[in-house]
C-alpha cells in the first residue's frame, strides 16, 4: 500500500516536471524563433539546446537518414545537475530538430556520458531483425553512493529503441557492467569491430581506458587496459573512442584512440589527445606514447565521433562540445549554457615521420555558406595593420579563408585581430621565430566570470612557405582550421557587442595576402 502511495507521487512529480518542461521548451523556441538575434551570445549555427544547461555530446548515432545527437543536459538550471540525456536529430548534420529528453535519471543514478549503435543483427535479441534496435550505451552515476562516500559510484547500463530513437526502454538487467572498484569508471564508446566480429567496448576508468569484448552487447569481457604509461595524466580520462582510418594517399589504415583528460588539455584544462596504432581487437598498441591534441584552443571537449554512419559515405565525423571545465558553467550566457562545435570530418595523413589526425568542417557547411554574399580579395603585400574590407560580410556570423605566402619577406608575427568599437579584440599571431600560433582572448570583452577565462592558447605549428586559415564565426565562438585542418584551435569569447572589424597585420617582414573569401553564414533555425 505504502509502496502504492510512493508509486503514484513519483509520477505526479514525473508528470509535473515533465508538463513543465515542455513548457519551458516551448516557451524557449517562442523566443528562439522571434528574437533570436536579440539573445545575446546565441549561436546562429551551431547546435546548443533550447535552453538550460548541456555539456558533452552522447550517443551519436546514424540511422535511417537521421544522425542523432544526444546531449548531457540538465533541464532545471544552466549549471550543471542530476543529468538526462537531451535528444536531437539532423538529416544533414547541420539543421537540427529538438526532440524530447531520451533518459531521465532514475534510482540507479544520473546518466552520464556514452555511445549508441544500431544493432543490425539483433545480437542482443532486443529487437528483431526486420527492427534492429537501436542501442544507447551510458553510465549510471550514483549520488548516493557518493554521499555515503562509496567508491562505487559508477556502471554501465543500457537502453534501446524500437521506433527510430523516439522512446528508450531502459533494459532491464541494468549495470551490464558493474562497477570494477576505480570511482571513475565512465563513458562507454562501443562499435562493431569487423576484424573479429565482435563488439568493442571502451571505458575511461581514472587514468587509463579498458577494453571489453562481447557477442551479444550485454555480456562483456574485460580485455585490457590502455595508458598506464602514456599520453597526458595531469587529470582524469574521460569519454573515449576508438576507430580504423585509412591514411590518406596509402592503402593502408591505422587505429586512433581518442581520450578526453580534464584537467591537463595542452592550454589548462580539459583538452581531447590522441594516438595512433594497431588494435587487434583486445589491445590497443600506440605507436607512441606522447601525447597529441586534436585541438590546441580551449573549447573542444569530450569531444567523439558517430556511429553507423553508411560505408558509401565512409566519414568519420566528430563533434566536441565547445567549452571548458574551467569555466563553463559560469560564462555569462543566460538561458541556456554551452553551445557544440560545428561537425568536423576527421582523417589521418602521413607528415614528416608521423602520422596526423587531421579535422575538417564536414562539406555539410556549403550548404548554409551564402554564396550570395562572398567577399574575394586577391594579392595584396601587407606591412604593418590593414583593414580588411568585408564589404557586406557580417563578421559576427560569418566564415572566413585566407591564403598567405610568406615567402623572402617572412615576417617575424603576423595574424588576424576582430575588434569592436570599443576596442574589445581577440587575435591570433604567428611567430615565425617561435613557430607558435598564439590565441589571445585577454581583451574579448568580459573576462571578468573566472581567472582563468583570459588567456593565451599556444600551440606548435610550422609554416613552410604557404599557408591556409578557414575560420568560422558565430556569435560567440571562433573555430580555426589552418592548412585544412592540420592544426585546429576553438575559442569562446564574450564581447560586449559584436566585432565588425578585422585586421590582417604583419610585423617585421611584410606578409603576401593570396587569397581571401569571406562569406556570410545563415542561421539553421530560420
Ligand atoms: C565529461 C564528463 C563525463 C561524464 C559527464 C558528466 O565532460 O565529466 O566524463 O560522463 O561529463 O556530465
Amino acid at each position: 500500500m505504502k509502496h502504492n502511495y510512493i508509486y503514484h507521487f513519483v509520477l505526479i512529480v514525473f508528470l509535473l516536471t515533465w508538463a513543465c518542461t515542455n513548457q519551458h521548451q516551448k516557451a524557449a523556441q517562442v523566443i528562439e524563433t522571434e528574437s533570436s538575434t536579440i539573445e545575446k551570445y546565441r549561436p546562429q549555427y551551431h547546435f546548443t539546446p533550447d535552453s538550460a544547461w548541456m555539456n558533452d555530446p552522447n550517443g551519436m548515432v546514424y540511422y535511417e537518414g537521421e544522425y542523432h545527437l544526444f546531449y548531457q543536459y540538465y533541464p532545471d538550471s544552466t549549471v550543471w545537475g542530476p543529468m538526462h540525456w537531451g535528444h536531437a536529430v539532423s538529416t544533414d548534420l547541420v539543421h537540427w530538430e529538438h526532440l524530447p529528453i531520451a533518459l531521465y535519471p532514475d534510482s540507479l543514478g544520473y546518466i552520464f556520458s556514452g555511445s549508441a549503435v544500431v544493432d543490425w543483427n539483433n545480437s542482443s535479441g532486443l529487437g528483431t531483425k526486420e527492427n534492429p534496435p537501436l542501442i544507447i550505451f551510458f553510465t549510471y552515476h550514483n549520488p548516493l553512493i557518493v554521499k555515503a562516500g562509496g567508491i562505487d559510484v559508477e556502471s554501465q547500463a543500457l537502453a534501446y529503441s524500437l521506433d527510430k530513437g523516439r522512446t528508450w526502454i531502459k533494459y532491464e538487467g541494468n549495470p551490464v557492467i558493474p562497477n570494477d572498484g576505480n570511482r571513475d569508471f565512465r563513458d562507454p564508446k562501443v562499435f562493431w569491430n569487423e576484424d573479429i566480429q565482435k563488439w568493442n567496448l571502451l571505458l575511461s576508468a581514472n587514468d587509463h581506458v579498458q577494453i571489453y569484448t562481447s557477442d551479444d552487447l550485454i555480456n562483456w569481457t574485460k580485455e585490457s587496459d590502455f595508458g598506464y604509461d602514456a599520453g597526458t595524466h595531469d587529470g582524469v580520462w574521460e569519454c573515449p573512442d576508438l576507430f580504423k582510418l585509412k591514411v590518406e594517399d596509402t592503402d593502408k589504415s591505422r587505429w586512433v584512440l581518442i581520450v578526453n583528460i580534464n584537467p591537463g588539455g595542452p592550454n589548462g584544462g580539459s583538452g581531447t589527445q590522441y594516438f595512433i596504432g594497431d588494435f587487434d581487437g583486445k589491445q590497443f598498441t600506440a605507436d607512441t606514447k606522447d601525447t597529441k591534441w586534436i585541438d590546441w584552443g580551449h573549447d573542444n571537449y569530450a569531444g567523439v565521433t558517430w556511429s553507423d554512419v553508411p560505408k558509401e559515405d565512409g566519414r568519420r565525423i566528430f563533434l566536441g562540445w565547445m567549452s571548458n571545465w574551467d569555466y563553463a558553467q559560469v560564462v555569462p550566457t543566460e538561458s541556456w549554457r554551452s553551445a557544440m562545435t560545428i561537425p568536423r570530418e576527421l582523417s589521418l595523413i602521413r607528415k614528416a615521420d608521423n602520422y596526423l589526425l587531421k579535422s575538417s568542417p564536414v562539406k555539410e557547411m556549403d550548404m548554409i555558406t551564402n554564396k550570395a554574399r562572398v567577399v574575394r580579395v586577391a594579392d595584396q603585400m601587407i606591412d604593418g595593420e590593414k583593414i580588411i574590407d568585408l564589404h557586406e560580410v557580417n563578421l559576427n556570423q560569418s566564415r572566413l579563408n585566407f591564403s598567405f605566402n610568406i615567402g623572402d619577406s617572412q615576417p617575424s608575427l603576423f595574424g588576424f585581430i576582430f575588434e569592436n568599437e570599443l576596442g574589445e579584440h581577440i587575435k591570433l599571431t604567428y611567430s615565425s621565430i617561435a613557430k607558435q600560433f598564439w590565441f589571445n582572448r585577454t581583451n574579448s570583452g568580459d573576462v571578468s566570470f573566472s581567472d582563468k577565462f583570459p588567456a593565451i592558447s599556444v600551440a606548435p605549428f610550422e609554416i613552410n612557405q604557404t599557408v591556409y586559415f578557414e575560420m568560422f564565426i558565430d556569435a560567440a565562438s571562433i573555430e580555426v582550421f589552418v592548412n585544412d585542418g592540420e592544426l585546429v584551435m576553438t575559442e569562446i569569447f564574450f564581447n560586449s557587442e559584436p566585432y565588425t572589424q578585422l585586421k590582417v597585420y604583419a610585423e617585421g617582414g611584410a606578409i603576401d595576402l593570396t587569397e581571401g573569401a569571406f562569406a556570410n553564414v545563415n542561421s539553421i533555425w530560420e
